[in-house]
């Protein structure tokens, strides 16, 4: 079966069509138009499938908050067609068997495909290393290291993380926070924070394990990937340690781009996420640095909880929130409709980069003949008020339920199958296009 899709928007804002054979895409030139499915995709914007290099999909353990079947609806709303796993399930993901069966559950749901993140340290625990190269080799193929959540705090410990992980080229994704800095931290630390009386996390509590880890890859050739910065600060580190030639990415979530600390004057646990919600001055500069290719990629830290663990007190609420389904969105009005993105630069911040750090194959040419039919159509015309209903993960901890936001993902295919059709996600993707 032949897939054509008429009239999409293409990244350098041309107009054409594109076509899906088995899995790839191909010469829309080539095919039997008449034997073609074909899908109007006249004003849509057309984008190769998001990836995230940051997802929390809970299971194994946490499956009253996700699991990875109901994380791969929300990637797939989302136009995600891959996904990073985050290594803070319980168990953690320090052993073959462990990232080996959120691989194949994965494989299992085919909605997107989900790479599992080894952790650098053994349960999280910060004390010693995690067997690096067995995850690397294992059949889930361990790229990216990372014991987000936690800091590796220890630097004698990330010194040798980064040294292993060069010799596998493989990336160490620092959760950047110095815990002796952000003891009982529950939001920003500024006015706001003595204001409300809550303990404050301090912006330089980030940029100083950052500016520690440039050192430390340098010294070991190693890459680093710093997770979710929050800060003009940060920002200034990453731009510094790039200009030395320091083998250095970063990302930024949809959330620190849009919303600052005020939502946090309500004690709403709905606003509390860690890094915290920051002043509107780091917001600006986030945009900034993404726009000019200081932070390379947006990452959504989606981190579902159950109700119960955010509708405590403020101060006893978990951190996170979800954001597959609404990051496109949230790009969108931040980046897009400010002006300093534009659609081509959404999907190499959204898919080409990201595939790149995390060394995932069938990106590096977006939309071109010949790579996997990985494919997004956007109405980037819509507008949509975000409900319950529009979250298809299992938890409905989002900050955006009941903001307008920008754009809707229409269809999307993973690897030639269709996922979404006309906004909705298919209870078993679509088969007819698989290779
Ligand atoms: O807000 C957060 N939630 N930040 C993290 O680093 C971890 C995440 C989670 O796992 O819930």
């Amino acid at each position: 079966m032949t897939t054509l899709l008429t009239g999409a928007r293409v990244l350098g804002g041309e107009v054409r069509d594109l076509a899906i054979h088995d899995g790839a895409l191909v010469d829309p030139a080539s095919i039997d138009r008449d034997a073609a499915e074909v899908v109007d995709a006249a004003g849509l914007v057309a984008l190769p499938g998001l990836v995230d290099l940051h997802t929390h999909l809970r299971q194994p353990g946490g499956e009253q908050a996700e699991t990875v079947a109901s994380g791969l609806r929300a990637a797939a709303a989302g136009g995600f067609t891959c996904v990073f796993a985050m290594a803070n399930t319980t168990p953690v993901a320090d052993t073959p068997a462990v990232v080996e069966q959120v691989h194949r559950l994965g494989l299992e749901s085919g909605l997107a495909t989900v790479r599992p993140i080894g952790a650098v340290t053994v349960g999280l625990r910060g004390e010693r290393l995690a067997d690096m190269l067995m995850l690397h080799r294992s059949a889930a193929g361990v790229t990216v290291f990372s014991d987000d959540g936690h800091c590796v705090a220890d630097a004698e410990l990330m010194r040798r993380a980064l040294e292993h992980a060069a010799s596998m080229d493989a990336v160490v994704a620092q959760h950047a926070q110095e815990p002796s800095l952000t003891r009982g931290a529950q939001m920003h630390e500024g006015a706001l924070s003595a204001e409300l009386g809550l303990a404050g996390w301090p912006a330089v509590a980030e940029a100083a394990v950052v500016a520690r880890d440039a050192l430390l890859a340098e010294l070991a050739g190693a890459r680093l990937h710093v997770c979710h910065v929050s800060t003009a600060q940060t920002v200034e580190v990453v731009r510094a340690a790039k200009a030395r030639g320091v083998r250095i990415t970063a990302e930024v979530t949809p959330h620190h781009l849009l919303l600052t600390e005020e939502l946090v004057r309500g004690y709403d646990g709905r606003y509390k996420v860690n890094p915290p919600l920051r002043p509107e001055a780091d917001v600006l500069a986030l945009r900034e640095a993404l726009a000019d290719g200081t932070i390379d990629i947006v990452a959504t830290d989606h981190a579902p909880h159950a109700p119960e663990a955010k509708q405590a007190a403020f101060a006893e609420a978990a951190f996170g929130m979800v954001g597959l389904e609404t990051a496109l969105g949230v790009v969108q009005q931040s980046m897009v409709e400010t002006g300093l993105l534009d659609w081509a630069g959404i999907a190499r911040v959204l898919s080409t980069a990201p595939a790149a750090i995390g060394r995932e194959p069938g990106y590096d040419a977006p939309l071109e003949v010949g790579s996997p039919a990985h494919v997004v159509l956007v109405d980037p015309a819509a507008r949509r008020t975000i409900e319950v209903g529009h979250l298809r993960g299992r938890s409905a901890n989002s900050p955006f339920l009941g903001v307008e936001l920008p754009g809707e993902v229409r269809h999307v295919w993973h690897a030639g199958r269709r996922t979404v059709r006309d906004g909705a996600v298919l209870a078993a993707p679509d088969a007819g296009e698989a290779a």
